[in-house]
């Protein structure tokens, strides 16, 4: 399915990013796979981190640089992926990863540089670009799903109304075309 939803949005803070994530936490629930590509450093697991918590998640949650891939199970969300691809060789190492059987397992998926893995994923529903900004942070985030336009919607709507409020840093959000 072809891209669609795109927008800009203005972290200019760590918080945000948090916040930010705490909002996609209210209205996303299995299935969904979110793909996090973008610069090292620039925020993804910081963010995966912060929506485990908002389930519940109590224990630690370490980046998967080393081990590759997390499981998570949150009361009242079900089980949770966290996939990081940066140290995949080739993308057919996913393979030997024994993923394909978990794909068709109701679960959210959060992945962290997927384009190590091209060809080896399962559908996407949501596209995070994350690059460094002055100041923070800043995410592209594109749907490519109808599952992923609608959870889009309800997350943006979400941000849109935190932002009306004086008393929180602005999270800006810019529409883009094309
Ligand atoms: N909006 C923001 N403004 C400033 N700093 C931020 C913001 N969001 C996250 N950070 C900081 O960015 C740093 C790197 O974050 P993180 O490890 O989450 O990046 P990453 O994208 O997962 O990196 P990698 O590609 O290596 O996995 C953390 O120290 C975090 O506090
Ligand atoms: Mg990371």
């Amino acid at each position: 399915m072809a891209e669609h939803a795109r927008c800009q949005i203005d972290l200019p803070s760590e918080e945000t990013t948090e916040r930010f994530a705490r909002a996609f936490a209210r209205v996303a629930r299995p299935r969904l796979v979110i793909v996090l590509d973008g610069d090292l450093g620039a925020g993804k697991t910081t963010w995966v981190r912060a929506v485990l918590r908002a389930w519940g998640w109590n224990g630690p949650v370490r980046s998967p640089t080393y081990t590759l891939h997390e499981t998570y199970d949150c009361a009242g969300v079900g089980r949770i992926h966290h996939l990081d691809l940066y140290r995949l060789a080739a993308p057919d190492e996913l393979a030997d990863l024994g993923l394909a059987d978990l794909w068709a397992v109701p679960a959210v998926w959060f992945i962290e540089w997927p384009s190590r893995g091209v060809g080896h994923l399962p559908p996407i529903d949501v596209i995070m670009q994350w690059q460094h900004a002055m100041p923070g942070r800043r995410v592209r985030l594109s749907s490519s799903s109808a599952a992923g336009a609608s959870v889009c919607d309800r997350w943006l709507d979400i941000l849109q109304q935190q932002a009306a409020s004086p008393s929180s840093p602005r999270i800006e959000i810019t529409k883009l075309s094309g």
